[in-house]
């Protein structure tokens, strides 16, 4: 983990670990994860090879939307632990090597925040101009046409004579980041958990903040992409505002002024590498921004290994991507991308372990955990539970399974989780650790490969094919070819000794030949 003056930082080549800390390890048996949970597990995150691990919101909140409605931006959720904890949690990670990311809500607060419950005591509060307040139509209507995340209006009257603006649920009423003083309030939170050892953020809806200072209507929405808009409406005015790139430029400053260097890597929810790449700035704003175009992409070579040649392009010198496919919203890859065959899952991770930049990893991928059908009387997420045909988050959000024990090495024998179980579990951690053709191991050997092979740096890559399904790239000194179809493949040409298969197939290939859905990593 250097920091070299060659424009190399820490989390270029990483692999970060997203642990959604509800789902990860109950240490108090209460049916919730927790902090001392993850300190008791960081041995296995050291034994996978993770570089950082991303902690889900860890403040203190309602939770109207799970811990993305924060009361307390210096603090933590007491289901979750203590800032002691916290502390200790940081420090053993940094004794193995790992880094902790927390995740930072900027673009709204809880409406339990006390600066929204004194913004909401009158019109002439202190914090009345942290929030988005607007007065009514003439004719008495909302003040324009905006949704919010789940196609209700997102304007919420409130009795001190104007709406108030939430893009997300009513609980989570908008920022007003015109006001400076919203700035100084999150350039102290950063520099206060940067001060604590954080090494960085992830920075939820990053692409929000700003809003139209008018507040104009959003147009209609002319495509079927989700990344461009939804119900029918583009996001123009409500995000993607020109502005909010200047608050990345400040905290840009702020992480520089830290050794090592603290990481910015924004939810960015846009639709094409151009407009990734504009979050990136001149290299002075997020240094790392999600690729939602990609993760999005089915499992189709072709586009795939278009969207990577894209983003390499668009992205501004020095800078590196990143790729994910699973996260607690979008659902898990092995089910959206692979329909939880094996062969695919394990392909898939071939892929994700061997592009260049950096890699984003969600609890349970490395075990190829598929979304678990939770029954609707036992879903928790309550923004999407009233929403007919809704996108149901909670089957991304289940307890790890650890083991075949009650409680599933999750939580205590008797104790009920807070989301239910894959019951049986289907295979847990202690079902592969020890096991070679397993899908755990696999991803061990693909991430120590990774940290031997392509190290620390932005790894070259070419995408060298993609003939009849077989994609070949060159990255770093090594070539991948990766079979995407049911039929066997010939080798290509490029290939040299193979170093790992992800068939898990004792057998040995034919020589030259792939198998349906297998991968290699080869050097030449
Ligand atoms: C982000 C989070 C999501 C949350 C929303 C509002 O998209 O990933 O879980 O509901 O922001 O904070």
């Amino acid at each position: 983990m250097t920091e070299n003056a060659d424009g190399r930082r820490w989390w270029h080549g990483a692999v970060i670990y997203q642990l959604y800390v509800r789902s990860w390890r109950d240490s108090n048996d209460d049916g919730y994860g927790d902090l001392r949970g993850i300190i008791e597990r960081l041995d296995y995150l050291s034994w996978l090879g993770v570089d950082a691990v991303w902690l889900s919101p860890t403040m203190p909140s309602p939770d109207d939307d799970w811990g993305y409605d924060v009361s307390d931006y210096t603090g933590v959720h007491p289901d979750l632990g203590t800032l002691a904890d916290l502390d200790e949690l940081i420090d053993q990670a940094d004794q193995r090597g790992m880094r902790v990311l927390l995740d930072l809500v900027p673009n709204h607060t809880s409406s339990a925040h006390p600066w929204f419950t004194d913004a909401a005591s009158g019109r002439e509060a202190e914090h009345r101009r942290y929030y988005v307040w607007a007065d009514p139509r003439p004719d008495g209507g909302r003040p324009n046409n905006w949704l919010d995340f789940t196609g209700r209006p997102a304007w919420q009257w409130h009795d001190s004579g104007q709406y108030y603006l939430h893009n997300f649920l009513p609980g989570q009423p908008d920022l007003n980041w015109w006001e400076p003083a919203v700035h100084q309030e999150f350039a102290r939170i950063l520099e206060f958990w940067f001060e604590r050892g954080v090494a960085g953020f992830r920075i939820d809806v990053a692409n929000g903040l700003y809003k139209d200072a008018e507040l104009r209507d959003n147009p209609p929405l002319d495509s079927d992409n989700p990344l461009e808009g939804v119900f029918g409406m583009r996001f123009v005015y409500n995000s993607n505002r020109p502005e909010t790139h200047g608050v990345y430029r400040d905290w840009r400053k702020i992480a520089e002024s830290y050794s090592p260097e603290r990481l910015l890597l924004g939810e960015t929810w846009v639709p094409d590498a151009q407009r990734l790449a504009a979050y990136y700035g001149d290299n002075d704003e997020l240094q790392l921004g999600f690729n939602f175009p990609f993760a999005l992409a089915d499992l189709d070579p072709a586009r795939l290994a278009a969207i990577v040649e894209q983003t390499l392009a668009a992205l501004p010198s020095g800078a590196g991507p990143v790729w994910m496919g699973s996260n607690h919203d979008l659902g898990r890859f092995p089910s959206r991308w692979c329909g939880g065959d094996e062969r695919k899952i394990r392909l898939a991770l071939l892929v994700l372990a061997t592009l260049p930049g950096t890699t984003v990893l969600y609890y349970g991928d490395e075990i190829g955990m598929t979304d678990v059908d939770v029954p609707p009387a036992l879903r928790r997420d309550h923004a999407t539970l009233d929403l007919e045909g809704g996108a149901d988050r909670d089957r991304a959000r289940t307890p790890m399974p650890w083991d075949g024990s009650p409680g599933s090495g999750f939580t205590g024998p008797g104790v009920t989780p807070w989301l239910p179980m894959v019951d049986p579990p289907v295979s847990t951690v202690a079902d592969q650790r020890d096991k070679p053709e397993s899908t755990l191991s696999l991803c061990r050997r693909l991430l120590a490969l990774r940290r031997t092979e392509l190290g620390r740096g932005l790894a070259d890559f070419e995408n060298l094919a993609v003939t009849e399904g077989v994609w070949t790239y060159r990255t770093g000194p090594l070539v991948v070819a990766a079979n995407f179809t049911d039929r066997p493949a010939d080798m290509p040409a490029e290939a040299g000794e193979v170093l790992l298969t992800t068939s898990a197939e004792q057998a040995p290939p034919s020589p030259g030949v792939l198998r349906p859905w297998e991968g290699v990593v080869t050097r030449r």
